[in-house]
């Protein structure tokens, strides 16, 4: 079969070398052939194989409004409030423990249900964004009709931006400062982070005396390759090493240094990465604070979710709406349930030991 195939075909191959011999017209037919398919087949296949080949281009990091002004003062003075709570967040009360202040972006209504519904009913919570995407008036829309049915949004106008979280942590503590100057601590979360209430008051107690106190990363070296999404170029910090910061996810201010912070912010210019700007080159570098270092406020989500891997830390971070949810009830019933339950977690604790904090994985 085969055999007869490939004599079929180098014969009437051989006649039409014969062919091209006798007449230089049966030359036409393959140089059609190749112009009209074969050329174009190549063409395609070429542009689609060499793309694949290349490096992706980098993500666009637009870190251009920093080579434009990197004083915070200069952002700080062109941002304004557009939405507030509706009612004063300490008023005349003498004493506040704890406010909490989260970072959020306008579309992030399902997070921050599901915040107001777990964990924030047990701490003053207000949620801190800017203005979102192409359609900023539909949004903001949305956004004051959610304010006034819950007021607790704080909206100002900067583009809400990855880039642009250092701007808005500074917001945070400038409102706190406006707001609530006598509250004791600070807390500044994100909305993807569950807080455990009853693990937060623990830290508060133990560390009344505390400037900063956070999940501590030592010896970090900073990202330098554009598709990261931490990438800090030379040009914003020339340090290549943090000695130390304490993590973003979650980090708590005593209130009394909050103006000594703002203020020490007007003389150190800008990074995009909040956490390393405020807590390492702002309060630790520019002022000396001291970063305490506790691992209850944990940047961390468990593999492992069982009830007692979340009982003794304060925050557990990187979790969906609907994994905020499951994971409070297990919380809250841990919580509400007899001491026995406890005792089991106690006992959980004891067994594994630090094995349970190796065996978290980072986000
Ligand atoms: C940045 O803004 C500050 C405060 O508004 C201003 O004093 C300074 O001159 C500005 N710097 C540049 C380079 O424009
Ligand atoms: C940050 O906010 C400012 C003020 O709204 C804006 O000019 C700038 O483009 C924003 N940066 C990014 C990366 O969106
Ligand atoms: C960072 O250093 C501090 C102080 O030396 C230490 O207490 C802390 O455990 C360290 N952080 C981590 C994540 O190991």
């Amino acid at each position: 079969m085969i055999q007869s195939m490939i004599r079929i075909i180098s014969r009437k191959f051989l006649t039409y070398l014969k062919c091209i011999g006798r007449r230089k017209l049966c030359l036409v037919p393959p140089v059609v052939l190749l112009v009209v398919v074969l050329w174009p087949a190549c063409w395609w296949f070429a542009a689609h194989t060499s793309r694949a080949l290349l490096p992706p281009l980098p993500p666009e990091q637009p870190l251009q409004h920093f080579r434009r002004n990197r004083s915070l003062q200069h952002y700080l003075k062109h941002t304004q409030i557009l939405i507030e709570p509706s009612s004063s967040p300490c008023g005349s009360i003498e004493e506040v423990r704890l406010i909490t202040l989260v970072s959020s972006a306008p579309p992030r209504a399902e997070q921050r249900q599901a915040v107001r519904d777990t964990w924030a009913k047990y701490q003053r919570t207000y949620f801190v964004m800017g203005l979102y995407g192409d359609h900023v008036d539909e949004q903001l829309v949305d956004n004051y009709i959610e304010a006034k049915q819950y007021g607790d949004l704080i909206v100002y106008d900067f583009r809400d931006h990855y880039q642009n979280l250092t701007l808005k942590t500074a917001l945070m503590l400038q409102w706190t400062l406006d707001k609530c100057p006598q509250t004791e601590f600070l807390f500044k979360t994100d909305d993807d982070v569950l807080v455990n209430p009853w693990t937060m008051d623990k830290v508060l107690a133990q560390n009344v005396d505390a400037q900063l106190l956070g999940y501590s990363r030592n010896n970090t070296y900073l990202h330098r390759e554009e598709y990261n999404k931490w990438y800090v170029p030379r040009w914003l910090c020339h340090e290549d090493y943090v000695s130390r910061y304490l993590s973003g996810t979650g980090y708590l201010i005593n209130g009394d240094y909050l103006p000594q912070i703002m203020q020490a912010a007007i003389h150190v210019p800008l990074v995009n990465l909040e956490d390393i700007y405020f807590t390492y080159l702002v309060a630790h570098k520019e002022l000396g604070l001291k970063l305490t270092h506790d691992r209850r406020l944990s940047p961390i989500k468990p593999w492992f979710k069982v009830s007692c891997m979340y009982w003794d830390l304060a925050s557990t971070h990187s979790l969906d709406p609907q994994e905020m949810r499951t994971a409070w009830a297990k919380l809250e019933g841990l919580m509400k349930g007899r001491n026995n339950t406890r005792n089991v977690c106690a006992t959980f604790d004891w067994f594994f030991g630090s094995w349970k904090d190796y065996g978290l994985t980072f986000e």
